[in-house]
């Protein structure tokens, strides 16, 4: 529900104007709207309904580093771009986002691909050590260290095929610095979610998978919060040396895409796209009441 502005005593119109948005990016209401989507979508009402259900058992069942909303900011772009191509996870901790991004890719007819060391983070230098998040105070995070975030292949294949989609996925274990070529890396991709937190690994991902989505398809990362994982994307070196194209927008950089997914960001693949298109991947995309 929008905050209606309530005119107070004293003050002009023009000054009454209030931001609208305050409540709207809370997980029940972004929930509401990701159903109600279903009317005009590839997946139902129905479908979606029974998808937030399935997501919810596994945001209870399974350690996750990811949001409830983050699941469904990625469930709502894979279900709404008309890009062609697979779906790749870089980062997969317990398997809880992949398990989300497996029961999307099964109803849609793709298959998913995971990258993860199996091992947790691995820290290479001083630099990638320590990070600072945009929007907390400094001290909130702790540093970095090789092993965090670590899970087995067998407890990720274990958590993925009692709740979410095992057939649509194959396991790609090892450094992503090692492991992101072709073959293992599909040759097109409708979309991928890497969440790895160094800047080294960030970079790595970024590099090797861009040249691989598809027209319209969509690059979400999970590591835009972190100052130096959000250099990385925002690079020029990257862009200009390492890629060869102008940079897309970053929707998200710092910020996140809301208060309820304040580490998520995103590029879309293409030059001049439609804002109509760009409007279609976001849960908002429709007026619900
Ligand atoms: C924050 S966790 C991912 C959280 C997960 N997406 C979720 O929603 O629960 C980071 C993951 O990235 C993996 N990782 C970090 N650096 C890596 C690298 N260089 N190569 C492969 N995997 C890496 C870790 O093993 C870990 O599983």
């Amino acid at each position: 529900m929008k905050h209606a502005s309530s005119s107070t005593p004293g003050r002009s119109q023009a000054e009454d104007v209030r931001p609208t948005l305050a409540t709207e990016d809370t997980y029940d209401e972004l929930k509401r709207k990701f159903i109600a989507n279903g009317s005009d979508s590839v997946i139902d009402g129905a479908q979606r309904r029974e998808m937030v259900r399935r997501f919810e058992e596994i945001d209870r069942s399974i350690p996750l580093a990811t949001t409830p909303t983050d699941g469904l900011l990625l469930a709502e772009m894979l279900m709404s771009t008309t890009a062609d191509g697979d779906v790749v996870e870089c980062g997969c901790f317990s398997g809880g986002s992949s398990a989300k991004l497996s029961i999307v890719a099964a109803a849609l007819g793709r298959r998913l691909t995971v990258f993860d060391s199996f091992q947790g983070l691995h820290v290479v230098d001083e630099h990638d050590e320590q990070d600072l998040h945009v929007r907390r105070h400094v001290g909130w995070l702790e540093p970095w260290h090789s092993g965090k975030y670590r899970a087995s292949l067998e407890v990720v294949r274990d958590n993925i095929a009692s709740r979410g989609e095992i057939a649509v996925c194959e396991f790609v274990p090892g450094y992503v610095e090692d492991t992101l070529h072709a073959p293992e890396l599909p040759e097109r991709v409708a979309l991928a979610f890497t969440d790895v937190d160094t800047p080294g690994a960030v970079r790595t991902c970024l590099t090797r998978i861009w040249p691989r989505i598809a027209p319209g398809g969509v690059y979400a990362s999970h590591d835009v919060a972190l100052l130096k994982s959000l250099q990385v994307p925002l690079s020029e070196s990257v862009w200009r040396d390492e890629l060869g194209e102008f940079p897309p927008i970053l929707f998200g950089a710092g910020f996140g895409v809301c208060d309820s997914a304040p580490h998520m960001g995103y590029f879309v693949k293409g030059r001049d796209l439609p804002p109509e298109y760009l409007k279609s991947l976001t849960i908002d995309k429709r007026q619900v009441d």
